[in-house]
């Protein structure tokens, strides 16, 4: 998709679609239009005028109201989207927006469209490059869907791609500014999907194999170093975690490190992925219903891949590590069972009192495995514990770790790129949940504190690196569909990667 800015009168833009997003004032009514959409109206033949004083259009957050063009000049057609109240304006409902747009944009078979950054945006609580970005971003995010495996196109799936979008100024002030804030949100959207895509596909196809490949491709488009352990190279550097959840599958896992940008004097981010491409419990089987969407539990290496490519795409000057251990999770003869004690890569034994919480598993090594680059701070992030959606829900990722003001800075990072997390504690009463009676440490801990233990858990394994683990359980797949995101994958943790590296350059 191509992204432009354009700035001037509105009355005489050549568009097939204009976009307005509109404010509601605090009578619950629209807010009246200015004296800047005065020549617009006119040229709508004063539809603007009616539809909003006549209380047809209200601009509830999310209303929307299509109008026709009325003489020969201006726009085809103004979509009016309501924001809800000017005070309650913010990004998040800025992407909303830019989402409504893309999908009515799509039903419409328009493949163009033209997004005024007027009336709703004016430079309050939103700064330009925040709403500029945010608006690309929910277009790029609501145009997305998968289709790859159907032999005919679904209903709705007629709909054509956007390949253009046009930002509008209401002067040429800004636009420089607008163009460059918009790239960002193009690139880190863009990499969402991607992560979506790799999450959606399933596990009969995306195996650790193949994320193996997809990590060799995206080094080679993007000049990362990529480096892939087989079996047997996990093997010699003692990874026998993820070599022990591995064990009863019929896939060969892998552990795929990916380095990006020049050596520094500074040690690198490191990101860290679990990439469980199947996760059916082991022996601890799931029940169906808990397995049906268990080809998502790559969804953290998913987030990790996306992140790397929007970094790379973005040529971001900070050196950043991924590393993803990935596994498929099966019952076969061969399987791990409960009550085995296996080693690790840091040589702590674990008691496997349960084989369905082998996510945290194939992380210990992985995270043990990262010290080697000496990193500056690291973040591992994680479908890991059903606990966390009944403890946030789905709208929210679990955030924890052992470095306060790492947490804090993830926090905030997640607020800036519109993907909230939420601080849980990790106290040293919590650990006692882990004793084993013959081992260093159980791998579960009970029902108690489900996602605080897992995260104990992971702690065992970090060293003395600043550490953030964030739980996307609730938050990678999405049940409901929401204006910039259809059922499924949601690419969760592309956004808040790309802002924290952005974030640290110096
Ligand atoms: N992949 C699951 C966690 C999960 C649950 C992700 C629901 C998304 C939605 C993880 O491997 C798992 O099975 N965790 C167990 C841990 C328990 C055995 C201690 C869980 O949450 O039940
Ligand atoms: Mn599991
Ligand atoms: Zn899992």
């Amino acid at each position: 998709m191509k992204l432009d800015v354009s700035s001037g009168s509105l009355a005489n833009l050549d568009t097939p679609l204009l976009v307005l997003p509109w404010c509601q004032g605090d009578d619950d009514a629209a807010e009246r239009s200015g004296a800047d959409l005065e020549a617009l109206d006119q040229a709508l033949g004063l539809m603007l005028t009616r539809a909003v004083t006549g209380g047809d259009f209200r601009a509830r957050r999310g209303e929307l109201s299509l109008l026709y063009r009325h003489g020969d000049g201006g726009p085809d057609r103004v979509l009016l989207i309501g924001t809800g109240k000017r005070a309650d304006l913010d990004a998040e409902r800025l992407r909303e927006v830019g989402g409504r747009a893309a999908r009515r944009a799509g039903e419409l078979r328009i493949t163009e469209l033209t997004l005024a950054m007027l009336p709703a945006w004016l430079g309050g609580s939103v700064d330009l490059e925040a709403a500029a970005r945010a608006l690309v971003e929910g277009a790029v995010l609501g145009g997305w869907r998968f289709d790859e495996l159907r032999s005919e196109p679904a209903e709705d799936d007629h709909r054509p791609p956007l390949s253009g979008l046009t930002l509008h100024l209401p002067q040429s002030k800004g636009k420089s500014a607008a163009l460059r804030a918009g790239e960002v949100g193009r690139v880190a959207a863009g990499a969402q999907n991607y992560a979506r895509e790799l999450a959606v596909r399933p596990s009969n196809i995306v195996t650790p194999r193949y994320l193996a490949e997809e990590a060799r491709r995206l080094g080679d488009a993007h000049g990362m170093r990529v480096t892939v352990l087989d079996r047997a190279a996990m093997k010699q550097d003692g990874m026998e975690a993820i070599l022990a959840v591995a064990a009863g599958s019929e896939e060969e896992p892998r552990f795929i490190a990916m380095e990006y940008g020049a050596d520094a004097e500074a040690g690198p981010l490191v990101l860290v992925g679990k990439g469980v491409t199947f996760d059916s419990g082991g022996l601890s089987l799931k029940t169906p219903q808990s397995m049906e969407t268990m080809k998502s539990d790559m969804s953290g290496a998913a987030a990790v891949l996306g992140a790397l490519k929007a970094i790379a795409e973005l040529e971001l000057s900070v050196r950043v590590v991924g590393l993803i251990p990935t596994v498929e999770n099966m019952p076969s003869g061969g399987a791990l069972r409960p009550g085995d004690v296996i080693g690790s890569r840091s040589r702590k034994t674990i008691e496997v009192v349960n084989t369905d919480a082998e996510g945290r598993m194939i992380l210990a090594d992985a995270l043990s495995y990262a010290a080697r680059y000496e990193p500056q701070a690291m973040v591992d992030i994680a479908t890991l514990t059903g606990a966390c959606v009944v403890a946030l829900g789905h709208q929210v990722t679990g955030l924890m770790g052992n470095d306060e003001a790492l947490i804090e800075e993830i926090r905030q990072v997640g607020e800036r790129a519109g993907e909230r997390v939420w601080p849980l504690p990790l106290w040293d009463e919590y650990r006692d949940l882990l004793k084993s009676e013959i081992a260093d440490i159980k791998n579960a801990g009970g029902r108690a504190a489900g996602t605080i233990t897992a995260a104990m858990f992971l702690r065992e394994f970090v060293g003395s690196v600043p550490w953030a683990h964030l739980d996307i359980a609730g938050t990678a797949w999405a049940d409901k569909a929401g204006p910039y995101q259809p059922v499924g994958p949601t690419g969760v943790g592309v956004r808040l990667f790309t802002e924290w590296v952005r974030g640290r350059i110096r």
